[in-house]
């Protein structure tokens, strides 16, 4: 594939999805190209991860949402970029922004959205007693954790699962999830 998108990542924190986007990207056939990477949290591991595959990251705080929108907005446009995955971005983004941006907008959920938006997720889970959970890769609307879903993966919960075994058997699952999405997406 000659022209991939040109891609940027939002992230908050460890940046293992980011990772799994970025080793993706590097085939041949992957349809986007990872060119910038934005952080809302200065020491967010996976800025490590982005400057060790040298590609290009800011950090902006996002304290004050309208400023961190209007330095993510300036920087999305001065790197030309057609596409943003957020991966761990913590943070709800506005209306204005999604309309500014003009492109489309994905996210990672562990979930199966819409059950179980926002923080905490495994433990609300292991709290209901659900026998299954998962994770989801949808469209980003202001509201969180919705828009339309792209794809999604279930698995069973264990008798003996913990919060832990959870996030981490989800976790392996949102690194195959959201690069298929991608393909989806631009198929
Ligand atoms: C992932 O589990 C992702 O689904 C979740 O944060 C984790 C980030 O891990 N995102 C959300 O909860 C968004 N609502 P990572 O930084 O290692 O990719």
């Amino acid at each position: 594939m000659v022209n991939k998108i040109n891609t940027c990542v939002f992230i908050s924190g460890n940046g293992s999805n980011l990772k799994s986007i970025i080793i993706n990207s590097r085939d041949y056939n992957f349809p986007i190209n990872i060119r910038l990477v934005i952080s809302n949290n200065k020491n967010a591991a996976g800025l490590k991860i982005a400057k060790k595959h040298s590609i290009p990251c800011k950090f902006f705080s996002s304290k004050n949402k309208k400023l961190f929108e209007r330095n993510c907005l300036f920087e999305l446009k001065k790197n030309n970029i057609k596409f943003l995955c957020l991966a761990g971005f913590m943070k709800v983004l506005s209306n204005n922004f999604i309309k500014s941006f003009g492109s489309k907008i994905v996210n990672i959920h562990p979930s199966l959205l819409p059950n179980y938006k926002g923080l905490n997720t495994h433990k609300r889970v292991l709290k209901n007693k659900e026998k299954y959970s998962g994770c989801t890769v949808h469209f980003v609307t202001p509201k969180l954790d919705s828009g339309k879903i792209i794809l999604q993966k279930k698995i069973i919960i264990d008798r003996n699962e913990t919060e832990n075994s959870l996030q981490k058997k989800i976790l392996r699952l949102e690194h195959i999830l959201y690069p298929i999405s991608i393909i989806s997406i631009f198929r």
